[in-house]
């Protein structure tokens, strides 16, 4: 399993690839909206030199024609973009024209497996069901991750599922657990998972223990 980081904000991407532990980025326009004074072009250039993996950049346009002229943009602007596209007709339409230029693509706003399916049809690289936004409405959002697991196994299916709208580390867990490809995970929760009290008392306790031995020497 890998994990992305969900955010747009450099300093949090820097942070993280620093540990080791993210293999890519995943953008969208409520992200980027919160980097102000940011153009949307340098940002995402920015962004895919922080890490080599695949940096998701998401179109704005909600028709194919719009979506995949917009896509062309913003897959020239390095190697490792991902074209975001929102779920619907008229972006599985922009997809099947992406996938039949190589542009990779990561079908967004996904909330029930149906709609994962078409968008792996299509030819989608990624399909991001959004677990949170499921559950805040009452649905098991993590059902949507693991059946999609299922279904590309099952028929061989070369999309990879994307854990997405994850709102902490327990989401990762249940993620992993439903062999979800990848999580894409907010700072605040990727610090999360490395945190635990008993580590913190540990660490304290360790450094106690070799500190009254050496006022004792
Ligand atoms: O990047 C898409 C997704 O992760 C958004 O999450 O928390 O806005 O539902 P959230």
């Amino acid at each position: 399993m890998q994990l992305f980081l969900d955010t747009a904000n450099l300093s949090e991407i820097e942070e993280a690839a620093s540990w080791g532990v993210i293999s890519g980025v995943t953008t969208n326009p409520t992200l980027v909206a919160k980097e102000k004074g940011m153009e949307f072009s340098a940002l995402v250039q920015k962004i895919t030199a922080l890490v080599d993996g695949p940096v998701s950049a998401e179109v704005i346009a909600i028709d194919a024609a719009g979506m995949v002229k917009e896509a062309r943009t913003l897959a020239a602007l390095a190697k490792n973009v991902v074209i975001k596209i929102p779920m619907g007709t008229e972006g599985l339409q922009a997809v099947k024209v992406l996938s039949s230029e190589n542009i990779a693509t990561n079908v967004t706003l996904v909330f029930s497996p149906q709609q994962g399916l078409l968008a792996a049809l299509a030819g989608a690289t990624y399909v991001s069901p959004f677990a949170g936004r499921l559950d805040d409405i009452g649905h098991d959002g993590l059902d949507v991750v693991a059946d999609l697991v299922e279904i590309f196994e099952s028929y061989g299916m070369d999309t990879q599922v994307i854990a997405a709208s994850i709102r902490h580390p327990l989401h990762v867990l249940e993620s992993a657990r439903a062999g979800a490809h990848i999580a894409t995970v907010p700072f605040g929760v990727l610090k999360r998972m490395a945190d635990h009290p008993l580590t913190e008392q540990g660490i304290q306790r360790f450094l106690a223990d070799w500190e009254s031995i050496q006022t004792k020497g």
